[in-house]
């Protein structure tokens, strides 16, 4: 199997290759840090050894979970916020069909707004559906999810009454304490356990990600093996050609001390887009403080060249991108040939679709390459289990040399407190 690559020749003529190399020590000086938790954060490494330290008894336990939930009906409610559901649904949505046949699993989120209208159609639709909840938030005390689950609780205890309703709940937080773990305990849910050493955006890897990512249907344990023989590549490669991680970490700080602002992460396909949304809070809430960082920006192609291509092309110079692109499609649609040709397409018939999607992603790196906008690609084998697996630990390992290189502690946030003070103040709740 393909390893996670990277190619960065469409960065190269705004920052040459020597300028990436100056790098090298303050790069591997933070891998260290990463390895011998030295540095601030040392207390959440954990996420290092996930793929390794998961046995097949506790994989078989999740996915027994996920076989019990789905025997309940075929609607799965996650309830979590940030790195309490981000790595679940990016891994679904990638792997899902955007037009899924009616009899497979569906997973639905709840917990990562406070809508009102949103809540009012989830239990519309919940009304019709038979379900069941996983609830997750390691402090058990963030207001969104907790919200979201009050709803929920009530609505599956009116629903099937409390000794049922009980039985549909899985609970997913901290070990020991928080107003979740209390509940979980008091009603005898099933409980997983977040390690105390795994923060919530690193914690796709433990049943967080895991069980959501079993009950939509798909194979963990080859999810674990990408990221496993990722986490091998990281852990081993120790230069900067033969470890993309290192590679990345050390482009992208380099263009940040170069002048560049923002860094916006593209995907070629829509499957994509909450890879992106993952991608955004694992770097926006590792990097962006101390009035430092990068900030992570999205855009999906070809959809959005025809809304924000205008201005990566000709906008102000403050970007670079970062393009994901996928070698080998799942599925295979080609253009058809036309007796008559009036569009004028003949010349594309018989041509698959990521073969055009390809040239499109390709002509796209070059334009923006030479509108000023340095490119890095990274390069992955396939949409699957393993390759996300490689993926996710590519970026998270990439995440924490970076955020080292870069001088802040990557594993905490202290700045997602400032609103949920205000909030507190204004709900006048009790204390605060
Ligand atoms: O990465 C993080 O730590 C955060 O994004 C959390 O995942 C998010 O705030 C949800 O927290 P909790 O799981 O405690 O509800």
């Amino acid at each position: 199997m393909e390893h996670i690559n990277i190619n960065i020749q469409w960065a190269s003529h705004k920052l040459p290759l020597s300028q990436v190399e100056a790098l090298t020590s303050e790069v591997l000086a933070a891998r260290e840090h990463l390895l011998s938790g030295d540095a601030p954060g040392s207390d959440f490494l954990g996420w290092i050894n996930l793929p390794e330290a998961i046995t097949p008894e506790v994989i078989a336990g999740i996915c027994a979970e996920a076989a019990r939930l789905r025997s309940k009906g075929r609607v799965i409610v996650v309830v979590g916020i940030g790195g309490s559901y981000l790595g679940a649904r990016m891994v679904i949505e990638a792997l899902q069909s955007a037009y899924p046949s009616a009899d497979l699993p569906r997973v639905v989120y709840a917990g990562h707004t406070l809508s009102e209208d949103y809540y009012a159609q989830l239990l519309g639709f919940l009304d019709r559906e038979d379900y069941s909840v996983v609830v997750i938030s390691k402090s058990g005390t963030t207001t969104e999810p907790a919200v979201a689950f009050r709803l929920l609780k009530s609505h599956l205890e009116k629903k099937y009454g409390q000794a049922e309703a009980s039985s549909r709940i899985v609970a997913i937080t901290d070990a020991h304490r928080g107003a979740l773990h209390n509940i979980a305990l008091q009603e005898g849910y099933p409980t997983y356990a977040i390690p105390d050493d795994v923060g919530g955006r690193f914690s796709v890897l433990t049943p967080v990600g895991l069980l959501p990512i079993a009950a939509a249907g798909y194979d963990i344990e080859r999810l674990i093996a990408g990221a496993s023989d990722m986490r091998r590549l990281c852990l081993e490669a120790n230069t900067l050609d033969s470890n993309p991680a290192l590679m990345y970490a050390a482009v992208r700080n380099a263009l940040y001390r170069s002048g560049i602002k923002v860094e916006m992460l593209t995907v070629c396909q829509p499957n994509l887009r909450y890879v992106a949304e993952w991608w955004k809070q694992l770097y926006g809430e590792s990097e962006g403080k101390e009035g430092k960082g990068l900030l992570p920006h999205s855009i999906s192609i070809t959809t959005d060249l025809h809304s924000m291509g205008q201005y990566v092309q000709e906008g102000e110079r403050l970007l670079m991108e970062t393009m994901i692109r996928v070698a080998r499609p799942t599925a295979t649609v080609a253009v058809p040939s036309d007796g008559v040709n009036l569009d004028g397409l003949n010349y594309l018939a018989g041509r698959r679709l990521t073969a055009i999607n390809d040239c499109a992603a390709e002509g796209t790196a070059e334009a923006h390459a030479a509108g000023g906008v340095p490119v890095v690609e990274i390069g992955m084998e396939a949409i699957n289990e393993y390759s996300l697996g490689q993926l996710i630990y590519f970026f998270e390992f990439a995440c924490g040399v970076s955020g080292y290189t870069l001088g802040v502690n990557p594993f905490n946030q202290p700045g997602v407190e400032a609103y949920k003070k205000n909030m507190f103040r204004l709900l006048g709740k009790p204390g605060c």
